[in-house]
C-alpha cells in the first residue's frame, strides 16, 4: 500500500490555544485535518445538540465538522459556526464538508442544493462537497429498511457524470473547493476517474475495525484519493433501522478492548488511532463533551505500535453496517447488489 505523506501535527504553545488535531495533504495539495466532529444524530441526537456540541468541539481544538442537508441540521449547525468565527478562530482555519443528497442528482438541482447548504450554514464556500450516494432516489429521512421508492433506479454512469460535471461547476464557481465520492465501489470510482475533469479528492465511506475495506482503501491511497471513515466506532448509538442480527461491534472486539485497558483509554481510542496511523480521516460523532475531547485526544498522542496495528488489522470482519436497502430498484435483490461485490457494477 503507498502511504499518504505523513500527516503534520502544527505544535501549538498550549498558553495560545487549543491542540489541533494534525493535518493530512490531499492529492491536490490542500490539507484536510485527519479528524472531524461526525454531525448526523441519528435520529436520537437533536439538531440543537449537535450544534452545541459544534461550538463547544470548536473550542477544544477540532477544525473540520462533517455535514449534510439530508441531517436536517444546517440551519442551527450555520448558526453554531457564527459564534465560532466570531469567539474562536476565523473561517479560513476550518474544514466544511456538505453532502449533496439523492433526490438532487439532476444537474439543476445540483447547484440550488449546494446554494441551500451554504445558506443554511452561512458560508461563502464549502471546503469539500460529496455526492451522498451514488444512487439517485428519493426516500423519506427516516424511512424503514424496507421501504423502496417506486422511482429508486441503479447507478447509471452517464447520469452519474452529468451530476459530477455539475458539481465541476461549483469548484469553477468558487462555491467549493474540493468535491467528492461517497458510497462508492472500485468499479463505479474506475469510469468517474476516467471520465471527470475534475477528480474526486475524497472518497468518504465506512470504515472501522470489523469493516476495513483494506483493498478498497489501498486503490483509493495508490491514486491519491484520500478515504474518509464514516462510522468509525462501528456506530454504536446508529438508528434501529440499520441494525441487523448478524451486525459486530468493534468497540467490544476482545483485541481492541486489551489493547484500550493496556493504553487505559476507551476502545473508541483505539479504533481512531487505528484508523488514522493507517492513513484515513475520521469523522467520529459525539454530542458527549467527554467523548469527542477524548476522539480529539486520540489522535493527537499515544501512537498504536506496529504490533498493535497488525492485531486490530487481524480483527477485520468484513461487517458493513450501513447496508443501504433502501437503494435497491429490483425485487428480489440483496443489499450486497449495491456495493458491486462481484468486481463489476451489477447490472440494472
Ligand atoms: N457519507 C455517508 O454516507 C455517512 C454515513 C454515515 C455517517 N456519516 C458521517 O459519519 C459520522 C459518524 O457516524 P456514526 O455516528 O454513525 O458512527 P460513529 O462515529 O462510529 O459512532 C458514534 C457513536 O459513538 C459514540 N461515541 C463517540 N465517541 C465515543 C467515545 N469516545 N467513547 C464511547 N462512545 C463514543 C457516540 O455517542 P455519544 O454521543 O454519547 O458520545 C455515538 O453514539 C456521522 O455523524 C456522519 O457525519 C456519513
Amino acid at each position: 500500500m503507498t502511504p499518504l505523506p505523513q500527516a503534520t501535527n502544527p505544535t501549538r504553545d498550549l498558553t495560545q490555544g487549543p491542540t489541533l488535531a494534525p493535518t493530512r495533504a490531499l492529492g491536490n495539495g490542500a490539507r484536510i485535518p485527519v479528524i472531524g466532529l461526525g454531525t448526523f444524530g441519528s435520529d436520537h441526537v437533536s439538531g440543537a445538540q449537535v450544534a452545541a456540541a459544534v461550538l463547544d468541539a470548536a473550542k477544544i481544538g477540532y477544525r473540520q465538522f462533517d455535514c449534510a442537508s439530508v441531517y436536517g441540521n444546517e440551519p442551527l449547525i450555520g448558526e453554531a459556526l457564527q459564534a465560532v468565527w466570531k469567539t474562536i478562530a476565523p473561517r479560513e482555519e476550518f474544514w466544511i464538508t456538505s453532502k449533496l443528497w439523492n433526490d438532487k442528482h439532476a444537474p439543476r438541482d445540483v447547484a440550488s442544493s449546494c446554494e441551500q447548504s451554504l445558506r443554511d450554514l452561512k458560508l461563502e464556500y464549502l471546503d469539500l462537497y460529496l455526492v451522498h450516494w451514488p444512487f439517485p432516489n428519493f426516500h423519506p429521512p427516516g424511512c424503514d429498511i424496507d421501504s423502496r421508492s417506486p422511482d429508486a433506479r441503479p447507478y447509471v454512469h452517464a447520469e452519474y457524470m452529468e451530476t459530477w460535471g455539475a458539481m465541476e461547476k461549483l469548484v469553477e464557481r468558487g462555491l467549493v473547493r474540493q468535491i467528492g465520492t461517497s458510497n462508492m465501489t472500485i468499479p463505479k470510482l474506475e469510469l468517474v476517474l476516467r471520465d471527470a475533469r475534475i477528480r474526486p479528492v475524497c472518497n468518504e465511506m465506512e470504515l472501522h475495525p470489523h469493516f476495513q475495506q483494506s483493498e478498497f482503501v489501498a486503490y483509493l491511497m495508490e491514486r491519491r484519493i484520500q478515504p474518509i471513515g464514516f462510522c468509525p466506532l462501528g456506530s454504536p448509538g446508529r438508528p434501529e433501522r440499520d441494525r441487523t442480527p448478524t451486525d459486530t461491534a468493534p468497540l467490544e472486539d476482545p483485541v481492541i478492548r486489551t489493547i484500550a485497558e493496556e493504553h487505559h483509554i476507551h476502545p473508541a481510542a483505539i479504533c481512531l488511532k487505528w484508523a488514522v496511523q493507517r492513513g484515513e480521516v475520521v469523522t467520529p460523532f459525539s454530542a458527549n463533551p467527554r467523548n469527542y475531547a477524548a476522539n480529539l485526544r486520540a489522535v493527537t498522542q499515544d501512537p498504536l505500535t506496529q504490533e498493535e496495528m497488525e492485531k486490530i488489522a487481524a480483527t477485520d470482519r468484513r461487517c458493513r453496517l450501513i447496508k443501504g436497502h433502501v437503494f435497491l430498484w429490483k425485487q428480489n435483490q440483496s443489499w450486497e447488489d449495491l456495493w458491486d461485490e462481484q468486481g463489476e457494477i451489477t447490472p440494472a
